[in-house]
């Protein structure tokens, strides 16, 4: 006969049993940054059992592909690239990738298709953060605002002058939007009260009931070079839309024009923009994103005046970034328990 266990021991043994099984059974979760709003990890927590990279910037691809083996749900971030390699590394199991962005062209959502991965994003909740850093961002470039900023502290400010630091207005211009998406939708209706000239947008398919609304007329890519004093980029990056501002388009563009970037930095061949910029092809560019990120400090394009470069800050609104860690947490849910994600990614 064995010998008998005290009451406690056994009492204790039978919890942590339970509290074994219970574990065992509970979903397994990777998030790749610890730094999103802890609001989207309370709700995982509750019913999975999440682990997390531990410093704030992004997880090496070596450690991401080592910790995520076994897990059922990766939760990441643009900054993290989920190929062939990594679903691989996850295993069979994976369920579901759920990215704090509205972009996933940092996930090969084809390899996900196949695999029966079902992929979530952050749309919506961000496009008016990003449609007002947009604006902010054009303003800044046509209006010179870093450049006259930077002249306060360094000594270049002599006296008022009538021609100095002068800008482009927005009144009176014709505006081109490449892209006529939610967040191309709401720029449009930001920049209509600056009474430009004419505001058209580029997309493959019209969209004539959005595009009244902000009295924009379709065109295509050329006559948008051709036409505009300022182009926004508010696109996805597709195999389509890659470089699609390239040494050809610059040449089209009218000398006066300012383009503007807050969608992906692989839209502009980044090479082309530096020489048009640095011989006045076109006048001005204004980008929230570029390649790569972060943009080396000995970039040649932070060494010209006709450039105003932001961090890719497009949605970092608090509540838009909290509201954006709880809907991928929710997407993850969803996708465990096989309901209706809040924003899926249709394969
Ligand atoms: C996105 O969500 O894709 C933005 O680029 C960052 O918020």
């Amino acid at each position: 006969m064995p010998p008998r266990l005290p009451f406690g021991q056994v009492r204790n043994l039978l919890i942590q049993g339970h509290i074994i099984r219970r574990m065992s059974s509970q979903h397994k979760v990777y998030v790749t940054r610890p730094d999103v709003d802890d609001s989207g990890l309370e709700l995982l927590r509750k019913s999975c059992q999440v682990s997390t990279w531990h410093e704030t910037n992004p997880v090496p691809r070596s450690e991401l592909i080592r910790v995520v083996a076994g897990k059922d749900a990766l939760y990441c971030a643009l900054t993290d690239k989920v190929d062939k390699e990594v679903l691989d590394a996850a295993g069979p199991q994976l369920k579901c990738v759920a990215t704090i962005s509205v972009g996933y062209d940092h996930i090969d959502v084809e390899e996900c298709r196949k695999r029966g991965i079902r992929v979530g994003f952050t749309p919506d909740v961000l496009t008016d953060a990003t449609a007002e850093l947009t604006l902010a961002l054009l303003l800044a470039t046509n209006r010179r605002l870093f450049e006259a900023n930077k002249q306060v502290y360094n000594g270049g400010w002599k006296s008022w002058a009538p021609m100095w630091m002068c800008g482009q207005g927005l009144k009176g211009s014709r505006v081109g939007l490449l892209g006529f998406g939610r967040i191309g939708q709401e720029i449009a209706a930001r920049i209509v009260p600056f009474k430009p000239t004419e505001i058209t947008y580029t997309t493959r398919s019209l969209r004539p009931k959005e595009a009244a609304a902000v009295n924009a007329r379709h065109v295509d890519f050329d006559e948008m070079l051709r036409e505009s004093d300022l182009i926004v980029v508010c696109c996805a990056l597709t195999p389509e839309t890659k470089e699609i501002f390239n040494a050809t388009a610059f040449q089209k563009m009218k000398p006066n024009c300012i383009l503007i970037n807050t969608a992906r930095g692989g839209v502009v061949d980044q090479k082309a923009l530096y020489e048009a910029l640095k011989t006045k092809r076109i006048l001005a560019a204004g980008l929230d994103v570029t390649t790569p990120e972060p943009l080396p400090i000995d970039d040649p394009l932070l060494k010209l005046d006709n450039v105003v470069i932001l961090p890719h800050i497009g949605s970092a609104d608090i509540e838009t970034r909290k509201e954006m860690s709880r809907i991928t947490a929710r997407n993850i849910l969803a996708a465990l328990a096989g309901d209706k994600m809040v924003a899926e990614v249709e394969l």
